[in-house]
């Protein structure tokens, strides 16, 4: 599942020292799969040649407004009318000007008044001119005309100066894209809760209980659900990956504040995915200073509440979630273990995975799952990444939900059994 994956997405390069960025907005649009043209102002010509661009997206950029006009067709018109996106990055405070006017005398300007996509703007620019209620003026209005702008970023600036003004890393742009363009996807309108990563329960200030949990598993789902359009929550532990952007984040340690995390959502949420590592258990005393030897040799242990057992007592009253996904980490009877989870948890769907396989589970970026419904089926998914794991996921849930699947590809990137 890749949102940008044949996407049309413009990219215009405006006269900024940030230019030798947007070469790398090129390279990561063009690894997944989107159709980028490079379309450049004469100013950007003298930071970075046309050519890196036209070698990093296959295609020569479009350098002046005649080279539109040169194909069979019209071609600003064209390439504004087939466009999902059009990005401007960096975004000069001169071109910002020249959009806010609705001038088109540039390939850059004419195709972004003849586009009806969506603009992501980069602004960079020196401080003062970035503060300068001109700016700010053309600012509001592009925004108010529906553009997303992002950054810029305050730092270290080309003159040396620290200030507002840097151009935003092309990852954050990147990530911008995604979430333009999965607004309108095929699970907009659908509010999930995924609790991800692991616990953490506190024996002392310097020691914790955990576990192995990485948070890949609830990351990729958020990721992908978000790209669908769906409007996400995302309650996490412990994780060796950062959380996405474009969701609603929930930072839980431990077993109990991922519990009242889950249970201040459940009004707002119609699908709860339970993929977090929660603790079974937890030490009677946290102690307040640090155990030393001879004293904390033993730890008595109670039980933490179960975050899914709560939910389903809450979720009859409530009538929401309309769809529980629980995951079962086992290493034995894989099937009947997670057949009877499901049954004791009240879920509508269970995703297992045998965490002693290498390639899958715990920490690593594939899984192998099977994924149990309450209608006895068994789904058993081969090796993949999971990003397509997730995909699957979400695939069947919106199959469980009952709507029509309008504009939606299983098979885009992912396996299907
Ligand atoms: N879970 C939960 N609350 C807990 C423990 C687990 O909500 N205190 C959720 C997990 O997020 C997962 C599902 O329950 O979706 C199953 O978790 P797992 O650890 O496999 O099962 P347990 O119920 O803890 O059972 P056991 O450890 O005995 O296998």
């Amino acid at each position: 599942m890749n949102i940008l994956a044949e996407k049309r997405i413009l990219l215009g390069v405006t006269g900024g020292i940030a230019v030798y960025k947007s070469v790398e907005i090129v390279s990561r649009l063009v690894k997944a799969q989107a159709d980028v043209r490079v379309l450049m102002t004469d100013a950007a010509q003298k930071f970075v040649s046309p050519l890196t661009f036209g070698a990093m997206s296959s295609h020569a950029p479009v350098t002046n407004l005649w080279q539109l006009y040169e194909g069979e067709k019209i071609g600003h018109v064209t390439l504004a009318h087939e466009a999902d996106l059009f990005i401007i990055a960096p975004l000069t405070a001169n071109t910002m000007a020249r959009l806010a006017q609705g001038i088109a005398d540039d390939p850059i300007t004419a195709t972004a008044l003849s586009t009806r996509a969506p603009m992501l703007l980069a602004p960079a620019m020196e401080t003062n001119m970035w503060e300068h209620p001109a700016t700010q003026a053309n600012l509001a209005r592009l925004k108010d005309w529906g553009a997303t702008i992002v950054g810029p970023e305050a730092g270290r600036l080309a003159s040396g100066a620290s200030g507002v003004g840097r151009m935003s890393e092309p990852a954050v742009i990147v990530e911008h894209a995604r979430l333009i363009l999965g607004r309108t996807g095929p699970l907009s309108g659908l509010r999930i809760t995924i609790t991800s990563g692991g616990t953490r329960e506190w024996v002392d200030p310097v020691r914790f209980m955990g576990n192995r949990a990485s948070g890949k598993m609830g990351v990729a789902l958020a990721e992908v659900a978000r790209d669908l359009g769906a409007e996400v929550n995302l309650v996490y532990g412990a994780m060796t990956v950062p959380p996405p952007m474009g969701v609603h984040l929930v930072s839980a340690e431990r077993a109990e504040d991922m519990l009242n995390a889950v249970m201040a959502l459940l009004p707002e949420t119609d699908v709860l995915i339970s993929a977090a590592a929660i603790a079974d258990f937890r030490p009677v005393t946290t102690h307040e200073r640090k155990l030393k030897k001879g004293v904390g040799e033993e730890i008595r242990l109670e039980r933490t509440p179960d975050v899914l057992k709560a939910v389903g007592e809450k979720r009859r009253k409530l009538g929401l979630p309309r769809l529980v996904v629980g995951f079962a980490a086992e290493t034995d009877d894989l099937i009947a273990n997670a057949r009877a989870k499901m049954e004791k948890k009240n879920l509508d769907m269970i995703v297992a995975n045998d965490v002693t396989a290498p390639d899958a589970g715990f920490g690593v970026d594939t899984n192998r799952v099977l994924i149990l419904t309450r209608d006895g089926a068994v789904d058993r998914l081969p090796l993949m990444s999971k990003e397509d794991v997730a995909f699957n996921i979400l695939h069947r849930i919106r199959g469980l939900l009952g709507t029509p699947s309008i504009g939606w590809d299983p098979g885009v990137g992912s396996v299907l059994s």
